[in-house]
């Protein structure tokens, strides 16, 4: 394993391309997933400086809180509640450009701008958890971020579709 990630790239999709193979490196090998959730967490914080990314897990029907990098959050979101409930009764990646505009979003931190959340499935399917990546600044997500997201968590769940 390498001892720090090297980003070299100014914008934002060079930096995912670098990320890539180095968080491949450090899950491979790792079968353990709250493990990797965490490294993948970090990785993306350090990389990016998110404000908040972190994963909610499905535990008896609500979304718990996971492994996660940023400050403390709400620990437990209902099914169709805020954006990463909506994320999960819908079943599909929400990006959300102003939270004050996305009705019955869940205002962890003042500070939350805007934010993507993508669902996590595991080989059969099943919708296990979300990932949440929130930002300080409005518009701050787009389709570059959900592919490489979407790519990076699938290196954890592999049979994530
Ligand atoms: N923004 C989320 C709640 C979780 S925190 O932001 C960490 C939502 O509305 O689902």
């Amino acid at each position: 394993m390498a001892e720090e990630l090297q980003i070299n790239a100014e914008n934002k999709e060079g930096k995912y391309i670098e990320l890539l193979p180095q968080v491949k490196g450090l899950i491979n090998g790792e079968a353990d997933e709250i493990a990797n959730m965490s490294n993948l967490c970090a990785a993306l914080k350090q990389t990016f400086n998110f404000l908040w990314v972190g994963f909610y897990l499905v535990k008896s029907n609500q979304l718990v809180l996971g492994p996660f990098q940023g400050p403390i959050a709400c620990t437990r979101i209902n099914y169709g509640k805020g954006v990463c409930g909506k994320a999960w009764e819908l079943q599909k990646t929400l990006i959300v450009p102003n939270v004050d505009e996305f009705e019955g979003h869940i205002a962890c931190s003042s500070l939350s701008k805007s934010e993507i959340v993508l669902p996590i499935f595991n080989s059969t399917h099943q919708l296990i958890g979300v990932l949440d990546v929130d930002s300080e600044f409005l518009n701050h997500f787009d389709t570059i971020d959900e592919n490489y997201l979407t790519k990076l968590v699938s290196l954890i769940f592999t049979n994530n579709a």
